[in-house]
C-alpha cells in the first residue's frame, strides 16, 4: 500500500485509478483524467495537427491541492492519449511550489510557451515554461516569476489566470483579477520576449454592486480564467478578413466585435461563466452587452478557447461534481472535461455553441423515433421512446404551439406503474405572447429540471434555466448524456450540468406537458467509449 500524504487522501494512490474507473456514474466518452482530480482546462491548442489538452490534476486524490498540469493528445478531437505530467510545483522557495495553477500555450516563434500561475502561499504569480518540440518536456525559467506582483496601488482581491496573444509584433497578456469595492478586471501588459513585462492597465472592470450575488449573471469580486477573443473566431491581435464581415448568417456583431469570458469568482465561490462583447481597440475593451455563457452555472466552469489550425474557435469547461466532496473522495475521481464546443457568433448579437461534429464518430446504434405530434391532454406516462442508454447522444427538431411545454426525460427508471422514480428532465416552454404581427412569441426557456435526477441524498438537485431564441416556435435541441454528465445546446444556447441517478436507467420519455408540440425529427444514437486500457496515475 502507498503512504497518504494529505489529510484528505482516504485513498490510497495505487487503488485510484481502479476506483475511478469502476463508478458507473464516470462519464465514458468525456475526457477524465486518469483518476484523482480535474479541473480547469489549460494550455488548450492545436500544434502541427494534434489537439493538445492540458489539465489541472491532482494524482494524490479527488480533491483540490497542489495542482499539476495533466496532458492528453488527440488528433480528432475524440480520442485522448495520456501524455507525462507537463509541469508539477517545485521546491519549497520556488514561485510555484505550491501548485502550477491556470495558464496558457503559446507559440513563440516555433517555441512551445506555457504562461501560467505559480501557486505560493496563499497568492499567485505569473510563471513561463518552454517546451521541448514534441510538448513532452517542459522547463521552467529560472527567472520565474515574470511578473514580480501585482500592479501597485490597486487593492485587488485576487491575481492569476492568462490569456496571451501576438500583436503586432509584440506579445499582449491579461491577467484575471478584480479591484476591491469595485469588481472583477483583467490587467493588460505587453513584451516583446514573454520575460519582461511592461504594465499597461486595467482592460475593462466590472462592476460588483450590480445585481445580487445570487443572479445569474453577477459578475463577482474577480475574474478567473479570462479569455479574450474576436468574435469571428480569430485572436485579438488579428486583423478581420477584407471583408470586415462575419461568415455565416447575419449578426448583430460585426468584423470588430471581441468577446471577453471569464469566469465570476467571489471570496473562494465558483459562480458561473460569462461574457461580454464588445470592441478591443487599444488598451481597453469597451463592453457591449453582458451574456451568460451556460445555463448550467458552475457545471461549465474555467472555459478556455483556441483557434484551430481550421480557423475554428474551440472552447472547453470544467464540469465540476455536484455530489459531496466526501463522495468524491471516495470514488477516487472528480470533474470531468465537457466535450470541445465550436463557438460562433449568433445572429441575436451573441454566441453560438455546439459540441464540434467530430464528435459523430462516437455514435454507434442509431434509432429514429417517428415525426409526431404531442398534445397535452393526450400525453400518458410518456415511456415512449423506444430508446435507452447511459450514454446518448439525441437530436431532435421540435416546433412548440406559443405557450407550449414540452419535456424530454433522459436517465429514468420507472416502477412497475410506469411512474418515473428517477428522471432528469429537459423542458423547453414556449412564451405565449403573440408578437405586434399576431404571429406567436419567438422566446421560450430551456430548463433542466433535475429535482428527481437522484434518490441520492447530498447531491444537488437545483433547477437551471435560460432563455432561448425561438423563432416560429422551432427549436433544434441536441441532448448528450454520458452517465453523470448532460450537456444540452438549445438553438445554439447550452446548459451544462451533473447528475447521480442512483439505479443506473437509461429511459427516455417525451412528453406534451403543455399545449402542442411536433416533433418533426428525433434521432438518437447510443455513444462509445474513448478510453479502452487501463490508464496510469502518472503517464
Ligand atoms: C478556476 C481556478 C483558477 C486557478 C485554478 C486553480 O477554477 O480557480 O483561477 O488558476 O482554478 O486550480
Amino acid at each position: 500500500m502507498t503512504e497518504l500524504t494529505h489529510p484528505l487522501a482516504t485513498v490510497p494512490r495505487d487503488e485510484l485509478v481502479a476506483r475511478a474507473a469502476a463508478d458507473p456514474l464516470r462519464p465514458r466518452f468525456h475526457f477524465v483524467s486518469p483518476a484523482g482530480w480535474l479541473n480547469d482546462p489549460n494550455g488548450v491548442s492545436q500544434w502541427e495537427g494534434t489537439y493538445h489538452l492540458f489539465y489541472q490534476y491532482n494524482p494524490e486524490g479527488a480533491f483540490h491541492h497542489r495542482i499539476l498540469w495533466g496532458h492528453a493528445t488527440s488528433t480528432d478531437l475524440v480520442t485522448w492519449k495520456d501524455q507525462p505530467v507537463a509541469l508539477s510545483p517545485g521546491g519549497p522557495d520556488s514561485t510555484d511550489a505550491d501548485g502550477c495553477w491556470s495558464g496558457v500555450l503559446v507559440n513563440d516563434a516555433g517555441t512551445p510557451t506555457i504562461v501560467y500561475s505559480g501557486r505560493h502561499g496563499e497568492h499567485e504569480l505569473p510563471c513561463v515554461a518552454i517546451g521541448s518540440p514534441d510538448l513532452l518536456s517542459w522547463t521552467k525559467l529560472p527567472e520565474n516569476p515574470v511578473i514580480a506582483a501585482p500592479p501597485a496601488d490597486v487593492d485587488i482581491t485576487a491575481y492569476r489566470d492568462h490569456c496571451v496573444w501576438e500583436e503586432g509584433g509584440r506579445w499582449r497578456q491579461l491577467v484575471g483579477s478584480g479591484i476591491r469595492g469595485r469588481g472583477g478586471t483583467a490587467f493588460l501588459y505587453e513584451s516583446t520576449d514573454l520575460r519582461t513585462w511592461e504594465y499597461l492597465g486595467p482592460l475593462c472592470i466590472g462592476d460588483s454592486s450590480r445585481g445580487a450575488r445570487t443572479d445569474p449573471d453577477w459578475t463577482g469580486t474577480m475574474w478567473e480564467c479570462v479569455d479574450l477573443f474576436r468574435a469571428d473566431g480569430g485572436a485579438p491581435g488579428q486583423l478581420p478578413d477584407a471583408s470586415g464581415a462575419l461568415g455565416g448568417a447575419p449578426s448583430l456583431l460585426d468584423g470588430d466585435s471581441h468577446v471577453l469570458v471569464f469566469s465570476a469568482w467571489d471570496d473562494g465561490v465558483t459562480h458561473h461563466p460569462l461574457y461580454w462583447t464588445g470592441r478591443y481597440s487599444g488598451d481597453v475593451f469597451e463592453p457591449h452587452a453582458l451574456h451568460r455563457l451556460d445555463y448550467g452555472g458552475r457545471y461549465f466552469y474555467a472555459p478556455q478557447s483556441f483557434q484551430d489550425e481550421s480557423g475554428r474557435r474551440i472552447m472547453f469547461g470544467w464540469l465540476q461534481e455536484g455530489r459531496e466532496a466526501d463522495t468524491s473522495v471516495e470514488a477516487g475521481w472528480s470533474g470531468v472535461m465537457s466535450l470541445p464546443r465550436v463557438v460562433s457568433p449568433d445572429s441575436d448579437g451573441s454566441l453560438f455553441f455546439a459540441p464540434v461534429p467530430e464528435i459523430a464518430a462516437l455514435r454507434r446504434e442509431h434509432v429514429s423515433v417517428a415525426p409526431d405530434v404531442i398534445a397535452a391532454s393526450a400525453s400518458g406516462p410518456g415511456a415512449v421512446t423506444g430508446v435507452s442508454g447511459l450514454q446518448l447522444d439525441l437530436e431532435l427538431e421540435l416546433e412548440l404551439d406559443p405557450g407550449a411545454v414540452v419535456r424530454l426525460g433522459v436517465l429514468e427508471t420507472r416502477d412497475a406503474d410506469g411512474t418515473a422514480i428517477e428522471q432528469t428532465a429537459v423542458e423547453l416552454s414556449r412564451e405565449d405572447a403573440s408578437d405586434s404581427n399576431g404571429a406567436g412569441s419567438s422566446h421560450g426557456t430551456l430548463r433542466l429540471d433535475r429535482t428527481r435526477s437522484s434518490l441520492e441524498g447530498g447531491v444537488d438537485t437545483d433547477s437551471r434555466e435560460g432563455p432561448v431564441p425561438m423563432p416560429g416556435g422551432r427549436v433544434s435541441l441536441r441532448v448528450i448524456v454520458d452517465r453523470s454528465a448532460v450537456e444540452i445546446f438549445a438553438n445554439g444556447k447550452p446548459l451544462t450540468a451533473r447528475v447521480y441517478p442512483r439505479l443506473g436507467g437509461g429511459g427516455i420519455s417525451l412528453d406534451a406537458t403543455e399545449g402542442t408540440t411536433r416533433v418533426v425529427r428525433f434521432d438518437a444514437w447510443t455513444m462509445g467509449e474513448i478510453f479502452g486500457s487501463e490508464r496510469l496515475l502518472f503517464p
